[in-house]
Order: C-alpha cells, then structure tokens, then sequence
C-alpha cells in the first residue's frame, strides 16, 4: 500500500489507544498490546537463539560540580563541559543550588497529577502543537505506527506569565510547585548557557544568540512510564535528540535513560538530585557542529513506575537558528543551514520524528 493509504488506517488505529498507557494498565494488564511491540532490532535485549546479549554496564556520565564551576575552578570545569558536549553530548550536574524540595515537589506533584482521573487529565489532551498544555501519549499519537510506553504533559513555560493560566488547576498546588520549579530551572539554564559559551570561546556579553536565549523558549515536559508487562518488547521513547538547545532532565530514583555511546545504548546512572544535561539540535547547528546532540531513548520496567521532567530551552519561537559567526570563517565553513521553529514543528508534527532526520536535513553536505 502507499503512504498515503496507510496513513489513514494508522490513524483509525490509533484512535483505539489515545487514552493511553496508565489508562490502560489502570484497567490492569498482562500482556503487552501488538500496538506497543516493536520491531525486533529496535527492542531493548535482542533475544536471539543461542545468545542473550546482556544490556551493558552503566554509564557513568561526566559529572559538573556546579559550586565549582561557580568558583576559582572554573577554567578546568569548562574544559569538562566541553570535553562532555564533544564525547557524550550529555553530563550530569550536582551542587546546583536548586533546593531538594523544589524539585522533589515537582516529581510528586506529578505523579499526583498521573493519578487523577482520565478525564480530569484528558481535558488537557490536544493534537495542536502550539497549545500553552498538551497532555497525550506516546511520541505523536496520531502518526505513530508503533506506540511508546510513555504519557506525557507538555507546558510551555516561558514567559511564565502568558502561560500560567492554562496549566492544569487539579492537584490544586500544581500551578504554584511546577512554576517554582519552571523558574528555577530556568535560571540554572541561563548559567549554564553563560558556561557553555564560555566554553566554546563567545563572549555572552557581545553575542546576539546570547540575549536572545535569555528571553528563550522553555518547555517543560513531564514523562510517565507506567510499570510495562513485557518491558523487553517496547520502549517509553524511541530513540531521539532534544531539538531545543540544552535539556535539563530530572528523573526519580528509577533508571531508564539510554544514551548511544560508541554504537551502543547505554543506562545512565541516576544520581538522585541531579540534572542530566544534554546538547540539543539548536546548539549542535550554533556550535556549527562542534557539540552533538546525541542520541538517546528510554527503557521501561515491569516493577517501578517512573516520571521524569525534562525542561527544554531555545531560542524564541520565532528565531532563526544558525551557526554562530563568531564560529564560522573561511576554515570553518558553516555545516548546517539556518533553521526556525515553524520549520520545525511543522515536520514532527508530519511524520514520525526518529533518529536525528531533522538535523539531518538542516546539513550542508560539501563535496570536498
Ligand atoms: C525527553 C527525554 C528522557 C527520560 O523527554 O526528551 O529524553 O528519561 N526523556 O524520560
Ligand atoms: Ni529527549
């Protein structure tokens, strides 16, 4: 059949799971649906006959001391950043300042929110891409041919004020918690940029993406990963990079975060109270190639249900993303092509966003 005949029956198909996994392991469950099951190569442990290949160790990621990089240590701690954007694309970052309370409120308060009933937690649920809340599930629930174990609740964040309104009034302290916690980390985004363009030698201070990030975009979204049945035929995300341009990602005490590192998916070792930092598409095409997103995915498990936030920053929606100049000479041509957001939602919200097809379509190939 074409594309365009599938399309159709895939969006019929799908409109039998739009209520999502909590829904349905609320219902109880004991099998994984065929709709969830993913193509062999793409599961966690491949199951062959005569091998079992065991997941890797985990990765313990380069780890920022945030008081440190605030202090005389600062030069050595760049060179950590950077030698962590270049190799991994990801680093974890403790001694932040953030008060344990702010984000272990937002991780509870969530859950809270992940238990309301289905229809106090529908109301949020959207196809529109740009509305201030969108509650669904999976990666893009309409287009998806096979789903995630994943829910999620998407806020936009920044400027707090215009967005506020919208979030959800039910559990009655959600607004308050997730807006101290959107600030917060907000805050830590913006010395964190300071730090990473310090370490990519621009002066913050002179450059115009500098300033622009300041009055950035934040996105927060909260994922939920219900305990899975079969946790070995499905995954919470597939794999894929942030297109923003820093994630900062808080997860529980329950590991699921994988990140391909040297051709192999890696667990992340969560260290409770940390950040997990990672390059995302808009800094890969700023730093005109130098740091990577990298890619990553999630794992579920048949035990611990998990939640983590991850908060996403960029440039103002309506911003052209490009090479920084202060990066780009006759050496160093510029590698990617200028970029925006509407460009952008306007593919995810197309297709299946997977693998790092975006960026690649933003690539300047030269024949050299
Ligand atoms: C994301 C993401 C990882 C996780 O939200 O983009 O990669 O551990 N989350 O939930
Ligand atoms: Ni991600």
């Amino acid at each position: 059949m074409s594309p365009s005949l599938i399309a159709p029956v895939v969006e019929e198909e799908n409109k039998k799971y739009q209520r999502g996994v909590k829904h349905l392991c609320d219902k109880g469950l004991t099998k994984v649906p065929t709709k969830y099951i993913w193509p062999e190569q793409d599961r966690p442990i491949f199951t062959k006959p005569d091998k079992l290949i065991k997941p890797k160790q985990n990765l313990k990621l380069p780890i920022i001391d945030f008081a440190e990089l605030l202090g005389p240590n600062r030069p050595q701690v760049l060179r950590t950043i950077t030698e962590a954007c270049e190799t991994y694309g990801f680093f974890q970052v403790v001694n932040h300042g953030m008060e344990g309370d702010v984000s272990r409120n937002m991780i509870e308060v969530c859950k809270r929110f992940f238990e309301l009933p289905y229809e106090e937690r529908s109301k949020y649920m959207t196809s529109d891409m740009s509305a201030p809340v969108r509650y669904g599930t999976s990666f893009n629930q309409s287009k998806d041919n096979v789903f995630c174990w994943r829910d999620f609740l998407k806020l936009f964040a920044h400027p707090l004020p215009d967005y506020l309104p919208y979030w959800p009034s039910s559990p009655s302290d959600f607004r308050s918690l997730a807006a101290t916690y959107a600030k917060e980390t907000k805050e830590l985004f913006e010395m964190m940029v300071k730090a990473i363009l310090e370490s990519l030698e621009i002066d913050g201070n002179e450059d115009e993406a500098a300033k622009e990030l300041e009055e950035g975009s934040q996105l927060v979204v909260v994922n939920c990963y219900p305990p899975c049945p079969e946790p070995e035929l499905t995954l919470g995300m597939p794999p894929h990079s942030d297109y923003g341009f820093l994630t900062l990602l808080l997860q529980d005490d329950v590991e699921g975060l994988q990140i391909l590192y040297r051709d192999e998916w890696v667990t992340v070792d969560p260290i409770p109270g940390s950040f997990v930092v990672n390059v995302g598409d808009h800094l890969e095409i700023f730093s005109n190639g130098r740091y990577k997103s990298v890619l990553h995915r999630v794992l579920v498990n048949s035990i611990k249900p998990r939640i983590s936030v991850a908060s996403l920053h960029s440039f103002p929606l309506t911003s052209v993303v490009k090479p920084s100049p202060h990066l780009i000479d006759e050496r160093n041509p510029p590698q990617y092509m200028e970029t925006d957001f509407a460009t952008f939602l306007q593919y995810v919200s197309s297709r299946e966003p997977k693998w790092k097809n975006f960026l690649e379509s933003r690539k300047i190939h030269r024949i050299r």
